[in-house]
Order: structure tokens, then C-alpha cells, then sequence
């Protein structure tokens, strides 16, 4: 592990912080019933500050003039490791990690009411977890009530996550390795699914294909519910029952990334079950390929954060009006929002350790200026419900084109191209032998 990037984040953010006490909790384990558990994942916050993998940790900052970060983690525990398996252990993750020291879960509550005493500010971001949330606070209670002793308590508490996420939103060397892995990995699976896919196949035969390239790969786990969505469900935006059969002369959207090293990939494709397009459907889609088309070529630095939604809408809006979807001018049809009967999401979302990752989108009321090191989704997309006022042959196609952009110095990198996108090569990709 390169515990370089992750000392290099804390002595960031300890400059940052100018002086106090920082603490960034990782996330609990949650039960899924009974004695079961949801598969871990910890907290992307304190992950990115730490590289350390286990629950039940705690990272604390000290600002100052001799800055120091402090773990505190699960002890060794011989005969629960038999059951669950390895634990580093303080020392261990001191060593391991980098940390200046390392310290047991446990005396976190001691300790933290010693090393706030005399600290001018906390460094929390309050609201995310109730226990913890509690525990800060009767550790603040403490110091408060040895006020007689001569000791101070912070005066002020800051959101220690405001300048996370901007640290978040550009991303270094290492980050952006694991997101191309990512994208690579997602990119196989999506054209593992599309060989898979034929008539009769059920969503839930796809979305296994997908696991199985994910998991094959290396990847992790999913980085959210896959999206396996045949005819009519596509134009269900969340939908994840992905249960149904696949018919002849319908559209699959799939929407399906993976997690590698705790870095997401977000990926949707949409293709013919049949392996080949209708002429409707050939229509949509390459209206909405167009759309994304327009939009990446927004994506360049200095360009506003919503450059590509408005590139996108443009050209989604004078589509729908050409297809006979919507009546009137291409600005009124903007300007109404009348265009969102078909397409009602944005065209994207920041992208990192989280699939809509962190960081703010507009900065002092303005749409924020892109920056190289950036990562973002570009998913302009068209749902046609069936309805009395549609032509009839548009009924239920449901399209949206998803990649993965890295703003670089002169514009953007495609992280996901490698998951063929254009009507000549998805059918191609789909005249070959399947996975079944
Ligand atoms: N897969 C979630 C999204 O596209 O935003
Ligand atoms: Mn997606
Ligand atoms: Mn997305």
C-alpha cells in the first residue's frame, strides 16, 4: 500500500486546519438481520485520510506546531480472529499505516476528553452518526464541567468534511489509477452482459454476468444496486428488481459499475435484446449519444460545472421536438422545462470514492469552474412512457448513455470507452458468441 498519499491527505488537511483537534470516524457495521451482517464498507472519509480497512476506528488530528495523527482501532483479539478474521491491531496499524500512534478503540473516550482540553477548536462534522455524534459531545460535556481546573474546552466547532470534499473533488495520481481499474473492469462487464444477452434471458442472468466479471476482475463489489432494466423499466429511473424476462424487439439499459480499492466506476449502456436496433429505436438512441456527444465536448477546464447539462438539454430538447414528443420552439421548450417529461435527471454527478461522490457543485451562487484532476459522470438519457399524446412506435423506449470523464489539462479523458457505445459496435459486439 502507498501509506505516502494517505500521510500526504492528513498533513494537508492538518495545515488546513491551522490549529484544534480533528476527529473522522469511520462507519459502523450494520446488521442485516438478526446475528448477519451487511458486507462492511467503512467510511469514505475517514478511508481517504487513512487507508485503514477495519470498522471500529477512529482517526484524531492534532494541528500545531508538531502536527500528529492518532489511530485508534480494535485490539488483537486471538479468538475472535478465528471467527472473523485478521485484525491489525494497534502497533500493527501504527507500523503499517504511518500513523504517529496507534491506540485501542476502547480508550477513546478517556482519551479524547484529555487530548480536547485546551484545544481552541473541534474539527467534527456533526449529524452523520448519531453514537458518535454522542460520544463527541459528552467528551466536550467533560472538559466543559473541568472548567474549575483551569481547563478550556473548544470555543468552536467546524465541519471537518467542508474541506474534505474539496480536497475530494480533485483527485491525485493514486486515486485516479484505482478509478481507471474501475472503469476498466465496469467497461468488461458491460460487454460480458451484452454478449450474455439474448430473448428469454431473465435481467437477473445479466446482472450475474456482471457480478461474475466484477468479481473475476478483482473488483470488490458493485459500487451501488446494478440497473438491469428490459422495455418498459428502463423508464423506471431506480429500478433494481431486476426480475423480468427479456423480450424480443426490446431495449436493455443496463447501469452498472464496480468498486475497486474503494474507488467507483458508473457506467450505463443501453442496447437491442435482439443484438440489433429498430429503426425507432436506432432514432433515440443516437438523439441521446448526440447529446452525450455534446456534452464531453464541454468538458475542459475553466468550463462551468453545468456547461455539458446545457449542451445536453439543447440538443435532448430539439430531438423531442423532431420526434414529435413536444410542440413549440426549442427555447420555449427549455425555457417551460417541458423537456423533462423525457429526460428529468441531470447529466451528471461528481465521481470518486462515492458513486455520487463529494464536493459542492456551485460555489458563491456560481456553477463551480472545472479543474484538472476532476472526475465526473456524463449521463444525458430519454424516457418515453406510453401515453395517448406519444407517437406510438416511441412507446417505452427508455435510453441513457453513461461514461466516466477525468478533466485533464486541455479537456477531458473518456475513462470508460473501452464499453462500446456506438450503434455499429454494439451490434457487432453482439453477433458474437454469447456468455451463456
Ligand atoms: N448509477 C447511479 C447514477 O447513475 O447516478
Ligand atoms: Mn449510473
Ligand atoms: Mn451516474
Amino acid at each position: 500500500m502507498d501509506i505516502q498519499a494517505f500521510a500526504d491527505r492528513r498533513a494537508r488537511l492538518l495545515r488546513s486546519m491551522g490549529r484544534g483537534i480533528a476527529v473522522i470516524p469511520t462507519a459502523p457495521e450494520r446488521v442485516r438481520n438478526r446475528d448477519s451482517h451487511y458486507p462492511y464498507r467503512h467510511d469514505s472519509y475517514f478511508y481517504y485520510l487513512t487507508g485503514f480497512p477495519e470498522p471500529e476506528a477512529a482517526l484524531v488530528l492534532i494541528a500545531g506546531d508538531s502536527p500528529q495523527a492518532l489511530l485508534f482501532c480494535r485490539e488483537k483479539d486471538p479468538d475472535k480472529e478465528v471467527w472473523d478474521g485478521f485484525r491489525h491491531g494497534p502497533e500493527a496499524a501504527r507500523a503499517t499505516f504511518g500513523f504517529d500512534a496507534a491506540l485501542p478503540i476502547a480508550s477513546l473516550d478517556d482519551k479524547l476528553f484529555e487530548l480536547l482540553a485546551g484545544q481552541p477548536v473541534l474539527h467534527y462534522s456533526m449529524g452523520h452518526d448519531a453514537n458518535w455524534d454522542d460520544c463527541l459531545v459528552k467528551a466536550l460535556n467533560r472538559v466543559r464541567a473541568d472548567v474549575r481546573n483551569g481547563v478550556h474546552a473548544p470555543a468552536e466547532i467546524r465541519d471537518v468534511r467542508v474541506e474534505l470534499d474539496e480536497m475530494r473533488l480533485v483527485k491525485d495520481t493514486r486515486e485516479i489509477a484505482d478509478m481507471r481499474r474501475a472503469a476498466d473492469i465496469s467497461a468488461a462487464a458491460h460487454r460480458r452482459a451484452m454478449r450474455a444477452t439474448a430473448p428469454g434471458r431473465f435481467e437477473y442472468e445479466i446482472e450475474a454476468e456482471l457480478a461474475h466479471e466484477f468479481r473475476r476482475c478483482g473488483a470488490q463489489a458493485p459500487a451501488y444496486s446494478p440497473i438491469v432494466a428490459g422495455g418498459a423499466n428502463a423508464c423506471i429511473l431506480h429500478y433494481v428488481g431486476n426480475s423480468q424476462p427479456l423480450r424480443d424487439g426490446e431495449l436493455l439499459l443496463i447501469d452498472a459499475g464496480c468498486e475497486v480499492d474503494s474507488y467507483a466506476a458508473d457506467i450505463t449502456r443501453t442496447f437491442p435484446v435482439s443484438g440489433k436496433f429498430s429503426p425507432a429505436q436506432r432514432d433515440v438512441y443516437e438523439l441521446v449519444l448526440a447529446a452525450q456527444r455534446a456534452a464531453i465536448a464541454q468538458i475542459a477546464p475553466g468550463q462551468p460545472w453545468d456547461a455539458p447539462h446545457e449542451a445536453a438539454v439543447r440538443v435532448l430538447a430539439q430531438g423531442m421536438l423532431d420526434l414529435k414528443l413536444l410542440t413549440g420552439s426549442l427555447d420555449g421548450v427549455i425555457e417551460s422545462g417541458a423537456y423533462r417529461r423525457f429526460y428529468m435527471h441531470r447529466t451528471g454527478h461528481w465521481l470518486g470514492l462515492d458513486v455520487h461522490d463529494a464536493g459542492e457543485y456551485k460555489v458563491g451562487g456560481q456553477w463551480r469552474p472545472l479543474v484538472p484532476g476532476m472526475t465526473l459522470t456524463v449521463e444525458p438519457g430519454c424516457y418515453i412512457r406510453a401515453a395517448e399524446d406519444v407517437p406510438r412506435g416511441l412507446w417505452d423506449i427508455g435510453i441513457r448513455i453513461e461514461d466516466n470523464a477525468l478533466v485533464t489539462a486541455d479537456g477531458c479523458e473518456i475513462l470508460t470507452e473501452a464499453a462500446p457505445k456506438s450503434i455499429v459496435e454494439i451490434e457487432a459486439l453482439m453477433r458474437e458468441p454469447g456468455g451463456a
